[in-house]
């Protein structure tokens, strides 16, 4: 059977497939241009987006728009989610078991998008999707060519936040996968 985009999302809304479904507010379905050919992949939804139930809104999501404005992207263009569409308490790391309940909304989320660029937001997602010894301070602006897709990994902005030097490192990576996208359209 074939899924659309509101029924990925009703599927989310009510999901109860592992224990964050107890502690969230809301679950953040990722969002954007269905039609994008750029998707950006970040670890879990932070304290902001459990409440609101958008994606990067909190503090990270400043840094995001402020990379975007300076590359010239916008959030309407591109389609922006996360591993986890439930906020892991603390913010910590994601477990083995709620990513493993999780990653089908991504997977369909990738089938409907079908995106020609994946950027990975962080060490959690590149070494969940690029590999799982992927180093972000020394691999990030890679890239790996898969059969329908590129795919490259990013400093995730909350990085950014704890270290402002890491802000120049991911602007000059944005700005290749804005070349780069312009090559693929
Ligand atoms: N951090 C993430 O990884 N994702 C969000 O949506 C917000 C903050």
């Amino acid at each position: 059977m074939q899924y659309t985009w509101n029924d990925i999302e009703q599927h989310v809304n009510t999901c109860m497939h592992c224990p964050l479904s107890q502690s969230r507010h809301y679950p953040v379905m990722g969002r954007g241009d269905h039609q994008a050919k750029l998707m950006l992949i970040a670890e879990a939804p932070g304290g902001q987006e459990d409440i609101q139930g958008l994606p990067f809104v909190g503090p990270s999501g400043e840094i995001l728009d402020r990379l975007f404005k300076d590359c010239g992207l916008s959030r309407e263009k591109i389609y922006l989610t996360n591993i986890l569409k439930c906020h892991p308490p603390g913010n910590r790391d994601p477990r083995e078991e709620e990513i493993k309940a999780c990653l089908p909304y991504l997977k369909y989320e990738t089938y409907l998008l079908k995106p020609r660029i994946i950027v990975c937001l962080g060490r959690v997602a590149a070494q969940r999707i690029i590999s799982p010894d992927f180093r972000i301070t020394r691999q990030h602006g890679t890239w790996t060519y898969r059969k329908n897709y590129a795919l490259t990994a990013t400093y995730h902005p909350s990085a950014i936040l704890r270290d402002a030097s890491n802000y120049e490192l991911a602007k000059a990576d944005f700005l290749e996968i804005v070349k780069k996208l312009k090559e693929e359209l």
